[in-house]
């Protein structure tokens, strides 16, 4: 799969750690945002990598920040995203069936390292679920009430 990872500063060193586990994986990964723990703006990371989503050369991102909170509010501005905070596996499997998340927010200080890992496993490996009760949902999470 290919994978956008963006963090501002104080998710640099999780997310670096996590791609890495990712491309141990099999994932093709490009990282954006922060390249250094020297502050960078959260809202930044997000244009940047929810833009790849956007564009086509991703297929599905992960976005850290402190908290996941603030990357999570900015990604979920544009149109088509669909970013969820999620603190445990069976978050983010719910993201990926019923909310047919394409962006996992995991948030730096808040999160340890092998929950990361698990909760990040559980993402990718689980796929969106075409139920038609879930396919009215999402469509309306873009506007779309028809
Ligand atoms: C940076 O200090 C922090 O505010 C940011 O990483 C994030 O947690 C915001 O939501």
């Amino acid at each position: 799969m290919r994978l956008v990872f963006g963090s501002d500063h104080a998710g640099f060193e999780f997310r670096t750690g996590l791609a890495n586990v990712a491309r141990s994986w099999g994932h093709e990964v490009q990282e954006v945002g922060a390249m250094s723990t020297e502050p960078y703006d959260y809202p930044d990371a997000a244009d940047a990598a929810t833009a790849e989503i956007l564009a086509g050369r991703a297929d599905l991102g992960v976005l850290i920040c402190g908290t996941g909170i603030g990357v999570s509010i900015r990604a979920n501005r544009h149109l088509g995203i669909r970013a969820a905070v999620c603190c445990s596996v069976d978050a983010a499997i719910l993201a990926r069936q019923h909310n047919h998340a394409n962006f996992l927010c995991l948030g730096a200080r808040l999160t340890q390292p092998d929950t990361g890992t698990a909760v990040l496993r559980a993402f990718l490996e689980t796929g969106e679920d075409h139920n038609e009760r879930h396919e009215r949902r999402v469509r309306k999470l873009d506007g779309n009430v028809s």
